[in-house]
This record gives C-alpha cells, sequence and structure tokens, in this order.
C-alpha cells in the first residue's frame, strides 16, 4: 500500500474509532457501516474539492426548499430508489398479500370521510372512475371496518395540497362493509410529474432523467391486527410505467381502468355526463 492509501484508510479508521463508546449498540452500527460507505464513494469516485462544495450546495438546496408542503429530502429518496429499497428491506413479499409502494409526499392527515360509493373528487377535474373491491386477510376472511386512505392527483397533475387556495379535494377515507367490501368514485390517475423545480429536478436533468409518474391512485389500508399497507394501483397500458420517476411500478399493482362509453349505467344509479371507467383492486393484508 503506498502513503497516500494509508493516511486515506487512517482517516477513516479514525472516525470508525471514534464511535467505539457510542452508547446505543444500532446508532454504533449503522454510523459505522454509513462512514465505512461514504468514504469508500469518496475514495471510488476521487471526489474533487469542487465537487464535494456541489454536493454540500445541493443539499443546502434541498433545506431551503424544505418546508411543511414540500420535504425535498424524501423526494431525492425517492428518485434514488431508497424509498423502495427501504420497502423491499422492511417487508419483503408475503405470498397473496398486497405489495406496498412507495408513500409519497401527498398525504394528509384526516382527509374527509366518504360513505360506501361516495366520491373522493369533490371538484377536481378528470374523468370519473369506480373503484371498488375487497379487503381480506391471507386466508381469505373478509376484513370489515378496515380504514382506506386514498388520495390522487387532478388531470392537471395536481394533488389539491399544490393549489393556491386551502381547497380539499381528490382525497378521503373510508371503511370497508363487514363483508369487507369497498367502492367510491374517484378520477382516472393520469401520469404528472414530481415536483421538479428545484434541486432534485436538476438531478433528475443532469442524469438525463424524466420527472414523470406513471398514472396511480395512492391507498394506505389500516385495521386493528394488520400490518399497515401503503400502496397504488396503477393504469394498465400507461406508458409511464418503465420510467416511473421513484421506481414505485409493482406488475401486480397493475389493474384495468376499463373504458366505459357514455350512457353506460353506473353500478349505483348515478347520472354520468360523459364517459367513465371503473377498477377493481382487492387487497390481501398481512396479520401484525
Ligand atoms: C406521489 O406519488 O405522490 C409521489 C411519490 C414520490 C415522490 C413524489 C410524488
Ligand atoms: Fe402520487
Amino acid at each position: 500500500m503506498d502513503e497516500a492509501a494509508r493516511r486515506e484508510g487512517q482517516v477513516t479508521d479514525q472516525v470508525l474509532a471514534s464511535f467505539e463508546e457510542a452508547p446505543d449498540a444500532r446508532v454504533r452500527e449503522v454510523m459505522d457501516a454509513l462512514v465505512r460507505h461514504a468514504h469508500a464513494f469518496v475514495r471510488e469516485v476521487r471526489l474533487t474539492e469542487a465537487e464535494w462544495e456541489a454536493g454540500i450546495d445541493f443539499l443546502t438546496r434541498c433545506g431551503q426548499i424544505t418546508d411543511e408542503r414540500r420535504q425535498e429530502f424524501i423526494l431525492l429518496s425517492d428518485v434514488l430508489g431508497l424509498s423502495m429499497l427501504t420497502i423491499a428491506v422492511n417487508q419483503p413479499p408475503v405470498p397473496s398479500a398486497t405489495e406496498a409502494t412507495v408513500f409519497g409526499p401527498f398525504f394528509v392527515e384526516d382527509a374527509p370521510e366518504v360513505p360506501l360509493g361516495g366520491d373522493i373528487a369533490r371538484g377536481a377535474s378528470g374523468q370519473p372512475c369506480w373503484v371498488e373491491g375487497t379487503v381480506r386477510d391471507v386466508e381469505g376472511h373478509p376484513v370489515g371496518g378496515a380504514r382506506l386512505d386514498v388520495w390522487e392527483a387532478d388531470d392537471d397533475g395536481r394533488y389539491d395540497v399544490q393549489y393556491t387556495d386551502d381547497r380539499s379535494a381528490a382525497r378521503g377515507h373510508l371503511f370497508t362493509d363487514e363483508d369487507g367490501r369497498y367502492s367510491f368514485w374517484a378520477i382516472t390517475p393520469t401520469p404528472y410529474p414530481i415536483p421538479h423545480d428545484g434541486p432534485v429536478g436538476d438531478l433528475l436533468s443532469a442524469t438525463g432523467r424524466g420527472p414523470m409518474r406513471a398514472a396511480h391512485l395512492h391507498f394506505m389500508v389500516t385495521a386493528t391486527g394488520f400490518h399497515r399497507l401503503v400502496t397504488h394501483i396503477f393504469v394498465r397500458g400507461d406508458a409511464h410505467q418503465g420510467s416511473d420517476a421513484v421506481f414505485g411500478v409493482k406488475e401486480s399493482l397493475v389493474v384495468d381502468f376499463a373504458e366505459q362509453p357514455a350512457g353506460t349505467p353506473p353500478p349505483d344509479g348515478r347520472q354520468v355526463a360523459g364517459p367513465w371507467t371503473r377498477a377493481r383492486f382487492d387487497i390481501v393484508l398481512v396479520p401484525d
């Protein structure tokens, strides 16, 4: 080993030794691995001082643009696949159970309750869509009283939290009936860009990537005795599925949004002016 490599290694060893007395073993384990990998990265790419400064500036800009409505660090984790990797590590697939995907930054606590068959759109623009399904356990028993939180962007690609007024739209929660069934009206999901007017957008441009998310509808399902499920359904046939900006697409979550020509009677007798779609999503929860 030459003298330069020996000195580089010494820096790493000193930092690792500094964690030896950490009172919490997990903190020590995580910090030890973080430093070993970060130092290996600097050595591998022979990081220049200008690049180190650019990295600090990038993280500073992520912090500056973050507020209660915008979380650039989660977005960064999402576009680097860290969010999906953390899900994969923590929620390995359970045969027959519904797969999880990325949470995203647009969930809002306590979105309004809608009755079964109710409409979550509440003024958001888009083509009406009837969504129905069941919630069951891995043995096929219905889960009554499960809470479903559902949220989505309008067909301009915006969530209500991105509107300039405080309007709530295209989100809500509902509960399954005693047979585990649910249904609601929503809008047919369309592809939309993740926020890309900040440092994460610059990163996407610099790496020749686009900001588009494949069209989807978010679900969070909670029921006593089961793991919380955070997932989406994706629209079969959407061309963005192979290039989803946050790597969230899983084949098992791609469902048909069947086109219903204008005049097709909806399942609940509601008057629908033009064409609409319908989708079915049967959910299987993993026990605690
Ligand atoms: C979303 O689907 O809402 C989302 C997920 C990750 C990053 C940005 C948006
Ligand atoms: Fe989304």
